[in-house]
């Protein structure tokens, strides 16, 4: 059941995506707020990082939401390893619709000589409940906005925050 939502909630946010165009390498001014999570003037999720360095929320949490699931692949900071690409390089051109089609369905690279699969991700909770949070973090870094390791500052946990994550982790 709690998968099934979850299947059910990551269709709706494919869904929800379709219409915007590349964005990875798109202006990622915040112009708009919901609750401590950015977008960009394309609608599309973005960080917000103040001149003393203090990243807004999501920012903070995908730094340990990548670290938790991706890093292990894709390298300290999303630098890359030889178990995956950097995904700093590949957020230069990639979407927000593709990135969150490859984490949800995966993604093979049949003509590489290594077998480097990145695994189909769209039923780990720990993973998409946590998507755009992913995703912001890793523009930042892929923008040269953000530098290597832990944001030492981050804005304070949004009022709504703890109860949609408790919604979605069920
Ligand atoms: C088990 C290893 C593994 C894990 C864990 C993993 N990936 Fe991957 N990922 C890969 C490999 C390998 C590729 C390259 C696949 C290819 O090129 O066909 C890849 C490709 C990608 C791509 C596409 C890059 C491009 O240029 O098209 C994205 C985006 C991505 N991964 C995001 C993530 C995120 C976000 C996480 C964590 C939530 C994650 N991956 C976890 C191995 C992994």
């Amino acid at each position: 059941m709690r998968i099934q939502t979850w299947a059910a909630m990551a269709a709706l946010l494919l869904l929800a995506s379709v219409p915007a165009g590349a964005d990875g390498s798109g202006d990622p001014a915040a112009v708009t707020s919901s609750d401590g999570e950015y977008s960009d003037k394309a609608g599309n999720p973005t960080y917000k990082i103040d001149p003393d360095g203090t990243v807004d929320w999501y920012t903070s949490v995908g730094y340990v939401r990548y670290t938790a699931n991706c890093m292990q692949c894709h390298g300290p900071d999303g630098l890359g390893s030889s178990f995956g690409p950097s995904l700093v390089d590949a957020l230069q051109t990639l979407s927000y619709s593709q990135f969150l089609d490859t984490v949800t369905n995966g993604k093979k690279n049949v003509s590489a000589s290594q077998d480097l699969v990145m695994p189909a991700l769209g039923s780990n909770p720990n993973v998409m409940c946590y998507i755009d949070a992913i995703f912001v973090y890793l523009r930042a870094r892929s923008d040269g906005a953000l530098g290597r390791g832990q944001p030492q500052n981050s804005a304070p946990k949004p009022a709504g925050y703890s109860k949609a994550e408790d919604a979605c982790m069920g």
